[in-house]
């Protein structure tokens, strides 16, 4: 399916073959990454922005490394030396940053629905890095993308989404994902961090791990987000690791074939093991390696790009 978007802001909106156009894609650019001559002309001319209000590494240098790879010209905006200290409003420097013919605006910020708001007020087309705990769109496309280069499809798997969902955006973006894509997604965690508001977006909502990892294809690990939450949601760290994290006991009682997942930063001895984010059924550095080719397939599709047969030429 073609895509006629100019901006990428959730995965909510998004219709599942336009998901899959987006994997097709990153399939074609992974495979352009692996020849001698890694760049495309793709995007030569277009000016890109990538204002990161909110920390991040795997996202920001994700993107960095796309914009290169597609030939465009890159301005990395950095909080700490802008007027923001100065007090101006993110409407306002996006709109400078526009004048200077930036043709389009990646951000990440605190604020859910800051992308949402500048795709209204700017002529450029935004990219949605991640937004307070509202999306993570991009993160979902690479991680659907890996689950699909592992098992050879989404429709069908059974995913478990565990840890802090409340306030994480890669976990809405993955259960928008997921649903469209046809995998059943379960939720588990402390019942503080798991409503079961979220059976309302088609998913499954338990309390108790180890039935939710028993049967599952994809256990994807979320680490608590403390710097999101306003209350204290559970008794200790010690606490939440004892009765949720993924240790050998736990693992030992899952199918032999579940992958691991995680979208980083991750929290060794808390939401995950140490020996377990490093063993062979852990797909953590494999999803940074795949947010390549995905933002460059994104970010071609949004420019105008047609699909996969474009991209190979075929
Ligand atoms: N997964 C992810 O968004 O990581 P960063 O915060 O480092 O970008």
């Amino acid at each position: 399916m073609a895509w006629t978007r100019k901006h990428l802001l959730d995965i909510e909106s998004l219709a599942a073959e336009e998901i899959v156009t987006v994997l097709d894609t990153a399939r074609a650019f992974k495979a352009v990454g692996e020849r001698a001559i890694k760049k495309v002309p793709a995007l030569r001319g277009r000016t890109i922005v990538n204002l990161f209000v909110e920390p991040s590494t795997r996202t920001r240098i994700s993107f960095e490394l796309a914009e290169q790879r597609l030939s465009a010209d890159i301005i990395n905006f950095s909080t700490e030396a802008s007027s923001f200290k100065k007090g101006e409003t993110l409407k306002d420097t996006a709109r400078n940053l526009e004048a200077l013919n930036a043709d389009f605006i990646v951000i990440r910020h605190s604020a859910s629905g800051a992308p949402h708001f500048l795709s209204r007020v700017l002529q450029a087309g935004v990219i949605n890095a991640g937004d307070g705990a509202h999306e993570h769109p991009t993160q979902a496309l690479l991680d659907a993308f890996t689950i699909r280069e592992h098992k050879g499809k989404i429709a069908g798997l059974n995913v478990t989404i565990l840890g802090d969902i409340l306030y994480s955006r890669v976990a809405r973006s993955n259960i928008w994902a997921l649903t469209k894509l046809g995998a059943r997604v379960t939720l588990c965690g402390p019942s503080t961090l798991v409503p079961r508001t979220f059976e309302q977006l088609g998913c499954r909502v338990t309390y108790d791990v180890d039935e939710a990892i028993a049967g599952a294809d994809i256990i994807h690990l979320l680490r608590i987000q403390h710097e999101r939450q306003r209350q204290t949601m559970f008794p200790s760290i010690h606490e939440y690791a004892q009765l949720f994290g993924l240790n050998q006991a736990r693992l030992a009682r899952t199918r032999p074939d579940a992958l691991i997942m995680h979208p980083g930063p991750i929290n060794r001895g808390v939401e995950i093991d140490s020996e377990i984010a490093d063993c062979g059924r852990s797909l953590i550095l494999e999803q940074v390696t795949n947010g390549l080719a995905v933002r460059m397939a994104a970010l071609f599709l949004l420019n105008g790009g047609k699909g996969p047969h474009e991209v190979t030429g075929d």
